[in-house]
């Protein structure tokens, strides 16, 4: 049998996250929306790109929970997107009554299921979904780390003029502008870009990087990023589906990990088919202690004006 998944909110991110793991064939697709027709259309408008681009997934699109009965993974995009001017920690309550309804719906529905959430404020939001549906923590994964960690990718590469592909980079903490971009560990080819960059340029980008989701924003003026954070979501399913054992930057909900404890913030997890394998702690220099530490108090704010 193939894998279901199903993604709920099928807007600008979850519409792209259905038709990017569609067209990987392996999984079967439930979207879900409040709009009447919404996702019904968009789903058999992605279904009818399949003899084209040359795949056989269903994909099915629904404003009830039933159709979703037994997913393995579910990816919850629902909720506002950023306007411009307004801050992730803005959108809290708003974002915290969808992603909470969603939650007890998905898990009535597939108890036994993997929970990626990419709703806004990320952090804050996994925290709810990890309270709500009572998932062990491995079962819960926030997707932001992978988005920061690509932008920052996107802008060396940018300034080196080398491929994407010879860049690796890490962004730890919270998803906003509490984020660290480890300048440290990042390399080209290798070799450390404090090396090959100057310290100015370095900082630029790392400023760059931690706005670079207000950036978009202010461009497209109705709405906020979608394909890198698609992207993001989705390469976290294939690690998963996949048991790739890959290493990735994510929101986990640490216990005692790095210091911190009862809280979701981005670190390197393990992801396979149990959804995070291992947390991975790498060893920080008390600068970026500081900062993850100034980070998680950003977060656990969030958390406070949800009062869970
Ligand atoms: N159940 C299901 N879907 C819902 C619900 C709900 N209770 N409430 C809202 N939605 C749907 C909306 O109808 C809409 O179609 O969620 C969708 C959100 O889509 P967009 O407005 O296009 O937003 P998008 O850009 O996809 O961002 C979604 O991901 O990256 C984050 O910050 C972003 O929190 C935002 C989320």
């Amino acid at each position: 049998m193939r894998n279901k998944f199903t993604v709920v909110g099928a807007g600008n991110v979850g519409a792209t996250c259905a038709q990017r793991l569609a067209e990987r064939g392996y999984a079967d697709i439930v979207l879900v929306d409040i709009i009447e027709g919404m996702p019904q259309g968009k789903a058999l408008d992605i279904l009818q790109s399949g003899p084209v681009i040359g795949f056989d997934s269903n994909v099915v699109g629904t404003n009830g929970y039933e159709e979703t009965a037994g997913s393995d993974i579910a990816i919850i995009t629902s909720g506002v997107p950023r306007k411009p001017g307004m801050s992730r920690d803005d959108l809290v309550l708003t974002n915290m009554n969808i992603v909470k309804v969603v939650t007890e719906e998905l898990v009535k529905h597939s108890p036994n299921c993997i929970i990626i959430v990419v709703a806004n404020p990320l952090d804050a939001m996994a925290q709810l979904v990890l309270k709500v549906s009572g998932f062990p923590r491995n079962r819960v994964i926030g997707m932001s780390g992978i988005l920061d960690t690509a932008r920052f990718r996107t802008f060396l590469a940018q300034e080196l003029n080398v491929s994407v592909e010879d860049v690796a980079a890490y962004v730890l903490g919270g998803h906003g502008d509490t984020m660290i971009p480890l300048t440290r560990m990042a390399t080209v080819s290798g070799v450390p870009i404090t090396e090959v960059l100057p310290k100015e340029t370095v900082a630029r980008i790392v400023e760059r990087t931690i706005k670079g989701g207000g950036e978009i924003v202010a461009l497209l003026k109705t709405g906020s990023a979608f394909y890198a954070p698609s992207a993001g979501a989705v390469q976290m399913v294939d690690a998963i589906v996949l048991d790739k054992k890959q290493i990735l930057p994510c929101a986990a909900y640490l216990e005692g990990e790095y210091g911190i404890n009862g809280v979701f913030v981005g670190v390197p997890v393990k992801l396979g088919r149990n959804g995070i394998e291992e947390i991975i702690e790498i060893k920080l220099t008390p600068e970026e202690e500081a900062a993850l530490s100034k980070s998680v108090d950003a977060v656990r704010e969030l958390i406070e004006i949800m009062k869970i």
